[in-house]
């Protein structure tokens, strides 16, 4: 990491994942860790798991950028249906053990809200494994509770009235930036 780029972290909304697809990769397998339970190993299998999150995501796939370089993802599925209620789904989020801690996470979940809200949505929802207190702790500090269960796994929902209700995140992450080309768009973070 170049220390220029070090104050500067960008999100971007993708469309196509093949330029970036190893760099994403290398990402989710360092962020779960060999002894997590509930993410994939194999990397051809990741692999097909961010062809399957790109497809379905229709818009909702956003990448942190420090320069160039991917450092962190949220995955959000608008169309998502449970016990015959439209609700979006966030299918993944992960930050690279490197830059955790700082923010990105929380800028990450704060775009993918706000793309959310801009599509009129009232609520969010996701699955996290029951034995991952780390993330639990991590969404509920942001707002989310737990709603249901499905075998190993919790539902959590958050209503997109609220304001993300932990603290300002870190200073290190930028503020905003302009779109730079037309099919990636330039997010970022207003207010954090
Ligand atoms: C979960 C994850 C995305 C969090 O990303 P991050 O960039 O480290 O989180 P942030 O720095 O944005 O933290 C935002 C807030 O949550 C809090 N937080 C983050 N992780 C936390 C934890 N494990 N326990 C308690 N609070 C936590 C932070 O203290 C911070 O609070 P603040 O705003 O009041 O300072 C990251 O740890 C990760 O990639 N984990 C591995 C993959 C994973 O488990 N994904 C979720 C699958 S469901």
């Amino acid at each position: 990491m170049a220390d220029k780029n070090k104050e500067k972290i960008i999100v971007k909304q993708i469309k196509d994942i093949k330029p970036l697809a190893s760099e994403l990769k290398r990402i989710y397998l360092d962020a779960y860790q060999e002894d997590y339970l509930y993410a994939y190993r194999d990397p051809g299998r990741v692999k097909r798991y961010l062809k399957w999150l790109i497809k379905h995501a229709d818009g909702g796939f956003f990448v942190a950028f420090d320069g160039e370089h991917p450092v962190g993802f949220i995955v959000v599925e608008a169309n998502c249906r449970f016990q015959g209620e439209q609700v979006p789904e966030i299918h993944e989020l992960v930050v690279d053990p490197a830059y955790q801690g700082r923010g990105l996470g929380k800028l990450l979940m704060k775009t993918a809200l706000e793309y959310l809200k801009n599509k009129g949505f009232k609520k969010v929802a996701l699955w996290v494994g029951e034995k991952n207190e780390s993330a639990q702790r991590f969404y509920e500090c942001l707002g989310f509770r737990v709603t249901s269960r499905q075998g190993a796994w919790l539902r959590m929902e958050k209503d997109l009235q609220e304001e993300l209700s932990s603290a300002k995140i870190s200073s290190k992450v930028s503020k905003t930036e302009k779109a730079s080309t037309t099919s990636e768009r330039s997010m970022s973070s207003s207010g954090v």
